[in-house]
């Protein structure tokens, strides 16, 4: 596990493209539009990396396989700032070896670093394998996003 330097731009950048894989998008969203969105926000990170942010990079045998993208957000509730784990995605080769867990190992370190209260995460409502695996790791859900398109 390391912190992401400018070497591994272009493999978290292809990395996007994992969070659209293996399961339905929920309605009025299409992949194109999910995988250009988190694109851009990982690519902010190698553009204007900043103290309040952290890329994490989990290497397999060598070789990289996952990260992690971690911001600050100010909780609604309290104003207080805390740790939010933005971006999780594992090649579609190296999964089920123990690299999403790692990586979730390494984002609890660097909230708990930071004196972060909480982890917070977002998911898509139809991404049960991630869902499952937050859920057996003790993330409770709190709040879900309703969408009315018009
Ligand atoms: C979700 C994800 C990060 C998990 O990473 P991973 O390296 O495969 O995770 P691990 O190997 O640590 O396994 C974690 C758990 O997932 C399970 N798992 C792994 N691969 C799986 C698969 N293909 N199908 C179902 N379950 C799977 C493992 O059995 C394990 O379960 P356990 O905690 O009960 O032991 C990875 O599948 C991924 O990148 N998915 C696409 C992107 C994504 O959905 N990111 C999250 C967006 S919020």
């Amino acid at each position: 596990m390391r912190v992401a330097t400018a070497a591994d731009r272009q493999f978290v950048l292809a990395l996007a493209a994992r969070l659209v894989d293996g399961f339905e998008q929920p309605p009025h969203r299409s992949k194109a539009e999910l995988i250009e969105g988190d694109r851009r926000a990982l690519d902010g990170w190698f553009e204007r990396p900043n103290a309040d942010e952290g890329m994490l990079v989990a290497e397999l045998d060598g070789v990289a396989a996952g990260c992690a993208y971690l911001v600050t957000l100010v909780d609604y509730f309290t104003e207080r700032p805390h740790a939010h784990l933005s971006v999780l995605a594992v090649e579609k080769a190296a999964e089920g070896k123990g690299v999403g867990s790692a990586l979730l190992d390494s984002s609890e370190a660097w909230a708990r670093s930071r004196g972060s209260d909480r982890l917070t995460l977002s998911t898509l409502v139809t991404n049960a394998r991630a869902r499952g695996l937050y859920e057996r790791r003790g993330f409770g859900g709190e709040y879900i996003r309703y969408v009315l398109p018009l």
